[in-house]
């Protein structure tokens, strides 16, 4: 496959605002909590001129054949502690669409992730994932990241009007 990556910058907030509404429509249904505004194009919109705007985030896109089938975002920061040069990498958002799947796309995002981690001197790489996103979670464990915390939730307030969602049918 004739991947490229290209580092986004303003001129492809649309792609990656229609790639991150696919990304958010797919977590809404994994998770109890996840506010419907966040599935709106002009809040998605508004997050990702935030982020491109920051100079510790980078989002990638996967070209195939001038199209973008998938993006992988990364953040840098340094650890509070005074005297000590520690960096972790983080990466808030990995998507491929649907249809690029199983293919090899996310591996190879995820290779362009960690490439300009180690240009940077980052020490240890982390991501969250929704527990009950068992794709993700077989993914980032066959990429040998090893789960550390637990995120719990408890809701004070009623459900969100994505309360019913089903997760897709991969998971089991
Ligand atoms: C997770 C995701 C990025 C993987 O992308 P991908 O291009 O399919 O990944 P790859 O083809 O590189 O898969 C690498 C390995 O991950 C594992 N994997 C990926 N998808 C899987 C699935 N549906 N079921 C089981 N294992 C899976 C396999 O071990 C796979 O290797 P294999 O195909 O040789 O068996 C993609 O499924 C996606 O965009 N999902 C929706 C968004 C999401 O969940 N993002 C991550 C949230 S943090």
């Amino acid at each position: 496959m004739g991947l490229e990556f290209v580092a986004a910058t303003a001129e492809d907030v649309g792609v990656v605002v229609e790639l991150h509404c696919a990304l958010n429509r797919e977590m809404a249904a994994y998770s109890e909590v996840f506010p419907p505004e966040a599935l709106e194009r002009s809040t998605i919109e508004y997050f990702v001129d935030l982020q491109l705007g920051r100079d510790n985030f980078c989002v990638w896109l996967a070209m195939l054949d001038g199209r973008a089938v998938g993006l992988v975002s990364t953040q840098v920061h340094s650890a509070p502690i005074p005297g000590v040069r520690y960096l972790t990498g983080t990466i808030p958002n990995l998507y491929v669409l649907p249809e690029f799947r199983r293919q090899g796309v996310g591996t190879a995002l995820v290779d362009c992730a960690l490439a300009r981690f180690r240009e940077l001197g980052v020490d240890h790489v982390e991501m969250h994932y929704l527990v009950r996103n068992k794709t993700a979670q077989r993914f980032w464990t066959s990429h040998g990241f090893k789960p550390e915390s637990m995120k719990a939730i408890l809701r004070l307030k009623p459900p969100s009007r994505n309360e019913g969602t089903k997760p897709d049918s991969n998971e089991e």
